[in-house]
């Protein structure tokens, strides 16, 4: 193993051999536990690119701060295409390699060139009124998101002034795939649907071909749809914006932008009341100021929900760190490392009200985040109001918080908390059922200016509503939620 690390004056290797060097799993419980602790070993026997293995295929991974900036920024020399991984194309990836069914679907995250910055002009302008709040479509879209919040937060209380609720499962989950339910303008029960299989894609597990499959069918009928019967939703926009588009390519890209929102979304919002809870990096101190956009941005630079990005490949042999990589070698950024990378995180001013927004949460360069608008929106609309209606506590120590085993995404499987509801004076937007009882504040945030406008009470989904229905009826909250 020695002579396998770069040598001490940081001097450049000569072409190293990715499959023919001993690295070691990236996927560990070690990993899952404390990933901030695997990257600062593998960046201090390595440098800022280290070979791991993932699921048995040898990987790079980018851990330094500006080496992630190099690979997410330079399109000229880092593609996406899978085309381009030569591993792949030599048959040296098994069939089942877990992460495989989802690098075999083309969508705009996985193109590059003029392929990608077609696809992405038709996606920014489809998405633009949405996360416009001056125009009537983004307006329409933080009123459904403030009902559809409260409605969460009255589900689960179910009456009462106290109790358990996994987090997880029955808020930060079910949250955006409404706001997706809504946004692509999906029929109601279709929409139900396609929760369970967003969840089981994600965690790349063996039903996760299968689950993009119906993914891919239930986003490609909905296209078909909404080109017979357009509406004032994200599909309907999107094939007005490029009408070269095929049904099948929209269907594509509806699918590409449901992945990116489910999850990351998801784990924002309990990265974020877990930072507030345990006190850490001025999360609780920005809420108490009701600065929430400053509170959520502290949270992705401590936690970045996307914590690992898919793969890009150089189109030519490169010096990466302390590495020199082949052409089609497969490299894997990573945003979590880099953000614990010295050259990033000694340069931040920890005692500063702000926050530097210089952080890659939301990635760089072309493939950046189309959605960081209406990601903090959610966000911020849900931590928010929760803290408004609810006194939380941790349901468990710290360091037995169940942490979900992902190689891109950084979140809780569950996250039981005890909650306590107060007294407010307003009235509770679609909450149907009663209102909640009285109770002591510990934290009372002040509102953002941002705050959504009263609008008529959203129907809650019946496959949600049984769902979450069976987690009230004496499942225990520990437990991992709907899919893992
Ligand atoms: C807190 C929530 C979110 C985070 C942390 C996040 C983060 C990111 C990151 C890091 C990337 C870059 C991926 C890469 O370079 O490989 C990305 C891309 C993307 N995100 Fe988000 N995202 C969030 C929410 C959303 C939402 C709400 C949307 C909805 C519209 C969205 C849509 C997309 C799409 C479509 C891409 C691919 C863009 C492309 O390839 O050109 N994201 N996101």
């Amino acid at each position: 193993m020695e002579s396998h690390l770069p040598p001490a004056s940081g001097a450049t290797r000569a072409a190293s051999q990715l499959e023919s060097l001993p690295v070691e799993p990236l996927m560990t419980r070690d990993f899952d536990a404390r990933p901030a602790l695997v990257y600062e070993r593998l960046r201090a026997r390595y440098g800022p690119v280290a070979p791991v293995e993932v699921f048995g295929v040898p990987v790079w991974l980018v851990l330094g701060f500006r080496e992630v900036l190099d690979v997410l920024r330079d399109e000229s020399r880092w593609k996406k295409d899978v085309r381009h991984w030569r591993g792949l194309r030599d048959g040296r990836v098994p069939e089942d390699w877990p992460l495989l069914p989802a690098y075999r679907v083309n969508h705009m995250l996985l193109q590059d060139d003029q392929q990608h910055a077609a696809t992405r002009t038709a996606v920014d302008a489809a998405l633009k009124p949405f996360q416009d709040p001056r125009q009537p479509q983004g307006r329409s879209l933080v009123s459904a998101v403030a009902r559809q919040v409260d409605e969460l937060i009255t589900f689960f209380a179910d009456g009462g002034s106290t109790g358990w609720v996994d987090l997880c499962a029955q808020f930060s989950r079910p949250l955006p795939l409404m706001v997706v339910n809504r946004l692509f303008g999906f029929p109601v029960e279709q929409g139900d649907e396609i929760f369970m299989d967003a969840w089981r894609m994600m965690d790349s597990g063996p039903d996760a071909a299968a689950a993009i499959e119906r993914l891919l069918t239930a986003t490609t009928e909905l296209a078909a749809h909404k080109q017979a019967h357009p509406g004032e939703d994200l599909t309907s926009r999107l094939l007005a914006a490029d009408p070269s588009m095929t049904v099948d390519q929209v269907g594509l890209e509806l699918y590409a932008i449901l992945v990116a929102i489910a999850d990351t979304t998801s784990h924002s919002i309990t990265n974020g009341v877990l930072e507030v809870l345990t006190g850490n990096s001025g999360a609780r101190a920005s809420l108490t100021a009701g600065i929430i956009s400053e509170l959520v941005n502290r949270v992705h630079i401590a936690s970045p929900p996307w914590s690992n990005l898919t793969f890009r490949y150089p189109v030519s042999d490169t010096v990466l760190g302390n590495f020199r990589l082949a052409a089609g070698d497969v490299v894997m950024p990573s945003i979590a490392a880099a953000h614990g990378d010295p050259v990033f995180a000694d340069a931040i001013n920890q005692d500063s009200a702000m926050s530097s927004r210089a952080h890659l949460a939301w990635g760089a360069g072309p493939h950046q985040c189309p959605g960081r608008g209406l990601a903090d929106m959610m966000v911020s609309a849900a931590i928010r109001r929760l803290f408004e209606r609810c006194d939380l506590e941790l349901g468990l120590p710290v360091d037995q918080l169940p942490w979900r085993s992902s190689t891109y995404v950084r979140g809780m499987r569950s996250f039981p908390v005890k909650f306590r509801m107060r007294e407010l004076p307003g009235p509770v937007l679609g909450a149907g059922g009663p209102r909640p009882a009285a109770a002591s504040a510990t934290v009372a945030p002040a509102r953002d200016d941002d705050q959504a406008t009263p609008a008529e009470p959203d129907q809650p989904r019946p496959a949600l509503r049984r769902f979450m229905a069976s987690l009230r009826r004496g499942v225990p909250v520990i437990g991992e939620g709907m899919v893992h």
